[in-house]
């Protein structure tokens, strides 16, 4: 077979770029308030550093992108990334998830550059709640706005994160399922995960079989038989809508088995998993020359670290990283 493959036979096609650590929001379920510690600039991959890299996955096998953060859009030019990654042959697929916020104002130039699609993270539309979540931002409109402004200039598919939390935007679940049908949104449930020095905690979780329950009166949810996206979630419709609906479970039933995705920091390492602690420092290899091959090697040999599955369900989380600079 060729590409990449890891030490359970999963074929590895998916990298997942964080652009940068800092955000212009402070999610309650992401960073604490206050006291982040984040990156100096020059400990960031350049985007010619991040340019490299993919060059040489794409040689390994790597051929979808998605660009997260932190808030990706919250560094300056990220089109001419977009850009640089496109112009790789190998690579098929640029994704971006962001908080929305900018989005509107550079939905047009990122179509262009050859951005395909986005995920928007939105956990509710009400403005107050907005406010609370975010700890930061009454710009709730702006967001929606951005939506549409996506969708217009050709962004497809644009999908909804919105992480579930009981007592927080459980009341709210209902609505966001009825824009599926109304609005032709494509929503995607999140089970919500609990990293440490976050402002959430166990109370605020809630199964996907639960969101579920929230969700029947709208009617009966047929599955999508074609996957959508590359990642975990599981489609489904509303009878007569155009849009989805996705849930994405990974504490209540962890999906590694379809795992086919590395990470890599905005700090230069190729991290195999999201909840667990190993990485592998490219930053330091690249700044001392080293040459395509010996890249390779190191990818490879991240790729080879990838564990069999996370321990979320234990209570086991990452200790050293928050999810702002792993990429979420
Ligand atoms: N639990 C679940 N989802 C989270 N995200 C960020 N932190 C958490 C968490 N603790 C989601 C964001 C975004 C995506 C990148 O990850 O809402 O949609
Ligand atoms: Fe920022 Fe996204 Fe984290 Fe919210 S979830 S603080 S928008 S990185």
């Amino acid at each position: 077979m060729t590409g990449l493959s890891d030490s359970f036979q999963r074929p590895i096609d998916y990298l997942r770029i964080s652009v940068t650590d800092r955000c212009n929001l402070r999610c309650i379920y992401c960073m604490p308030s206050e006291g982040v510690n984040l990156l100096e600039h020059e400990d960031i991959l350049s985007y010619e550093e991040i340019y490299h890299v993919a060059q040489v996955a794409a040689e390994l096998g790597i051929s979808k992108i998605r660009i997260t953060g932190g808030e990706p859009l919250a560094r300056l030019g990220l089109s001419s990334l977009i850009k640089m990654l496109a112009s790789i042959d190998l690579i098929t697929d640029i994704s971006l998830t962001t908080n929305g916020l900018l989005l509107g104002r550079y939905a047009a130039e990122l179509k262009q550059a050859g951005l395909r699609r986005v995920n928007v993270s939105l956990d509710t539309l009400k403005p107050d709640k907005f406010k609370f979540i975010t700890r930061q931002s009454d710009k709730l409109d702006d967001v929606l706005e951005s939506i549409e402004v996506a969708k217009a200039v050709g962004l497809n598919p644009v999908k909804i994160n919105v992480v579930a939390m009981a007592g927080i935007n459980d009341d709210e679940l209902f609505d966001f399922a009825a824009k599926t049908i109304n609005d032709g949104w494509h929503v995607r449930f999140i089970e919500l995960m609990l990293p440490v020095g976050v402002s959430t905690t166990t109370a605020q979780f809630i199964s996907v079989t639960d969101i579920r329950k929230k969700l029947e009166q709208l009617g009966d949810l047929e599955p999508c038989v074609h996957g959508i996206g590359n990642g975990p979630a599981k489609y489904f419709r509303f009878p007569e809508a155009n849009g989805t609906v996705g849930f994405i479970t990974p504490v209540s039933e962890h999906f590694c088995y379809l795992c086919n995705r590395m990470r890599l920091t905005s700090d230069g390492k190729l991290r195999p998993c999201l909840l667990a602690d190993d990485e592998i420092d490219l930053k330091q290899s690249l700044r001392n020359g080293a040459s395509s091959e010996r890249l390779k090697l190191l990818i490879e040999e991240a790729v080879a670290k990838k564990p069999l599955h996370h321990n979320l369900a234990e209570g086991y989380m990452p200790k050293d990283k928050p999810f702002s600079q792993v990429g979420g």
